[in-house]
């Protein structure tokens, strides 16, 4: 090689200078496409698809309550939640109030002879169980309790509300109440304790709490072993 071509040739960008600026040119292009469409496009359409999923999820849950509201039906069998509209409950009472003079009463008494021999001193540990706590929170369900009596703050029992039921929250339980002897009767002190609670789940219609606008309806069966589970559960929601 003369000593001139050696020259031209060290003035030649080498292969590896090429591949360099190739590389370069890809990735200045690659950063440039991201920073342009990534951005925008990909969390765009994340977000579309979010608010889609969640307008279906509020349509779905708005179909669920209006059903329920509207019927006895069974909202959620997995969780055993059920609905009773106030409509529907007052004329349940009402019905039976017009069967006949007394006919509502002697149902009472009957539903409350089924009670007699309730074990009423139940100890105090008892009622502390976990268990049967968890099965009375069922029951509150089951049992339509929930319909009248708010326990969560955050979900108001509308039947209650209209009926101007108590709610069981707060500090409530060995707290003194007024209430009435019998529907409009006088006025008496009652301590909210194990007797009174059986009492106003029997005998619904013997102490009738003041304000409440109408007696609490005679709930369907419960058997002693519901009503200690209901009592435990109930019992735990008061705060001390
Ligand atoms: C249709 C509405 C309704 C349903 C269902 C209902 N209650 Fe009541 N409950 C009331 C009303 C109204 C009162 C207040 C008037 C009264 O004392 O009778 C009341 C009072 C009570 C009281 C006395 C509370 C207090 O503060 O003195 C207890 C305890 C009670 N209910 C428990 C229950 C349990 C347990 C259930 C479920 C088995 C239940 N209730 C179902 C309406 C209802």
């Amino acid at each position: 090689m003369s000593e001139e071509n050696k020259q031209i040739d060290s003035l030649q960008p080498s292969w590896a200078t090429h591949e360099l600026f190739a590389l370069a040119l890809t990735l200045v292009l690659a950063v440039w496409i991201v920073s342009k469409y990534g951005k925008e496009a990909r969390p765009q359409s994340l977000t579309t698809d979010r608010d889609e999923a969640r307008a279906a999820k509020r349509a779905e849950l708005k179909k669920v309550d209006e059903e329920a509201l509207g019927s006895y039906g069974v909202v959620d069998e997995s969780r055993k939640v059920y609905r009773l509209p106030v409509a529907d409950a007052m004329r349940v009472v009402v019905s039976r109030m017009n069967e006949g003079p007394g006919s509502l009463h002697k149902e009472l008494v009957s539903r409350s002879m089924a009670a007699a021999g309730l074990a009423v001193a139940v100890p105090a540990e008892e009622l502390e169980d976990p268990a049967l706590i968890a099965q009375g929170k069922t029951l509150f369900q089951t049992k339509i309790c929930f319909t009248c009596h708010q326990v969560d703050p955050a979900v108001p029992a509308a039947a209650g509300l209209a009926l101007k039921a108590p709610s069981f929250m707060g500090e409530f339980w060995g707290k003194e109440r007024e209430v009435h002897k019998g529907v409009g009767g006088p006025i008496e002190k009652m301590k909210f304790d194990v007797a009174y609670f059986v009492e106003s789940i029997r005998k619904p219609m013997d102490k009738v709490v003041k304000g409440a606008l109408a007696p609490m309806p005679p709930p369907p069966p419960i058997t002693d072993d519901e009503l200690k589970a209901l009592l435990a559960y109930v019992k735990s929601l008061s705060k001390k």
